[in-house]
Parts: C-alpha cells; sequence; structure tokens
C-alpha cells in the first residue's frame, strides 16, 4: 500500500474540515508548588477524521499526558480541548465521562483491563456502559478478537494472558464502539517486531476503515510510518 510521505507540520492540510480533536494552547503543570512540573507547554495541535497521528518523543517528554488531557482524563492547566465538538475543559465531570464514553477510544499502555473479566467481556463492556450491548457489538467483538489475533482466547482472563495479549485485548476494547477519537499509548510497548507491525497497520486501517481520528504516541520509531502524519515532543513542546 502507497501513502504520502508523512509531514511534520501541526496542522493536516485540509484546514476545511473540522477537526475531531482540537487542543489549543494547552498547558499542564503537574505537582507540589515547590516541585512543579511542566509536562505540557503550550500544545496546539488539530486531527481530523480519519487521520492517524504519531506523536513520539523520549521519555518523559509529556507523551502520555498528551494523551490524558485529549482523553479528559487529566485538566488542563491551560488551554482548550475540543473533542467531537465539545470543550472537554468546560464540561462538568459528569458529562465529560459520558462525552468521553460516548467518542473517546483510549488504549492505556498497561491496558487497565478489569481482573475478573474474560477477553471477550472486556470487549463487550464498553458498550454495556454505553446501555448500546446489542447484536452489533456482539458481532464487531468477535471481529476485533480476530482482528488482534485472540480469538481463540477469548474466554481468557487478564492473569492468563501475556503482557502482549493484554494489550491486544485493551486495543480491542478501545475499537468496539468505533470511537470518533482514539487515542493509544505506546501500543507496541510489550510486542515482539511481527506483532508491532500488525498492531501499527491495524490502526492505520481502523482508522481509515471507521474515520477516527486516531493519536498514537510511541517511541517506537520502526512503526512510525503506518501513520499519516508525525510529531515530535520534547520537554512537553511540539517540535
Ligand atoms: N503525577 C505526576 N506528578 C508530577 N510529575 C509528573 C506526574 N506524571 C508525570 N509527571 C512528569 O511529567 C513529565 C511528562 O511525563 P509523561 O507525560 O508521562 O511523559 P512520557 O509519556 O513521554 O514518558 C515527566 O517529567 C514526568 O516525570
Ligand atoms: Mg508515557
Amino acid at each position: 500500500m502507497t501513502r504520502p510521505a508523512p509531514t511534520t507540520s501541526a496542522e493536516a492540510d485540509d484546514a476545511t474540515a473540522a477537526p475531531a480533536l482540537r487542543m489549543t494552547g494547552v498547558t499542564l503543570r503537574l505537582g507540589s508548588d515547590e516541585q512543579q512540573v511542566t509536562a505540557l507547554d503550550q500544545v496546539t495541535l488539530a486531527v481530523t477524521a480519519g487521520e492517524f497521528l504519531a506523536v513520539t518523543g523520549p521519555s518523559g517528554s509529556g507523551k502520555s499526558s498528551l494523551l490524558a488531557v485529549a482523553g479528559g482524563l487529566q485538566t488542563p492547566t491551560e488551554g482548550t480541548v475540543h473533542v467531537a465538538g465539545a470543550d472537554l475543559t468546560t464540561l462538568t465531570e459528569r458529562r465529560r465521562t459520558a462525552h468521553r464514553r460516548q467518542h473517546i477510544g483510549y488504549v492505556f499502555q498497561n491496558a487497565n483491563l478489569m481482573a475478573s473479566l474474560t477477553a471477550v467481556e472486556q470487549l463487550l463492556l464498553p458498550a454495556h456502559l454505553a446501555g448500546r450491548l446489542d447484536n452489533a457489538a456482539r458481532t464487531r467483538a468477535a471481529e476485533l478478537l480476530e482482528a488482534v489475533g485472540m480469538a481463540h482466547r477469548a474466554d481468557r482472563r487478564p492473569h492468563q494472558m501475556s503482557g502482549g495479549e493484554r494489550q491486544r485485548i485493551g486495543l480491542a476494547r478501545a475499537l468496539v464502539l468505533s470511537p470518533v477519537v482514539l487515542l493509544v499509548d505506546e501500543p507496541t510497548s510489550a510486542l515482539d517486531r511481527a506483532r508491532a507491525r500488525d498492531v501499527a497497520d491495524l490502526l492505520a486501517e481502523q482508522t481509515r476503515k471507521n474515520n477516527t481520528a486516531t493519536v498514537m504516541v510511541t517511541h517506537d520509531t520502526e512503526i512510525l510510518d503506518a501513520a499519516d502524519r508525525v510529531l515530535t515532543l520534547r520537554d512537553g513542546r511540539l517540535i
């Protein structure tokens, strides 16, 4: 498959389409007053539907913080975060949670699976929470288990999975409801090279098929070519 070479500009070329995700002037300060860390420093970016953005940078550069703010898990010190038309920073906690469940898929680096649920149950949980546990959700869950190579492990619980298997279930779970915005933290850190390639290709494919705005943060430079665009963070700043 041929793709245009990744660009490095902070804005997509097509400025006419309203972005699914837009962060404007986002600064995040963490820690106590005496030991304050600027995890994000005036970050501005926009991601349109159907675009796969990769953000790379060294450890501690702010990659996970960027996703936490984009996903409404952390409120920035300054700036705005628009997802599917709503500014997450001005929503009440309750509405932010509802907006997140409806529009955002989040893949945590450590998967964050529920210890008591089997693989297939992990995938059905977001649909259950959103009140959309229907046949379409069950079919999609089965398709995604297959897509991440876990169909034969559908009944395993997290303690019966390897780190890589948990990571792939975490990814499949985020895709079940076809989110508007998909946020993915270091998806290949527990995977061997062949699996890492599969996951990067799956992200690219799902982004196109579902018209998702995908942001993947990673320090794995071997998978950056799967993205449409690559940005670099250093000390909380996009460079
Ligand atoms: N809860 C926290 N309290 C204080 N500093 C934090 C906290 N979480 C992260 N940081 C700091 O914020 C910076 C960015 O961290 P992070 O976003 O996790 O980077 P990355 O994902 O690129 O490794 C680092 O300097 C990190 O030490
Ligand atoms: Mg991180």
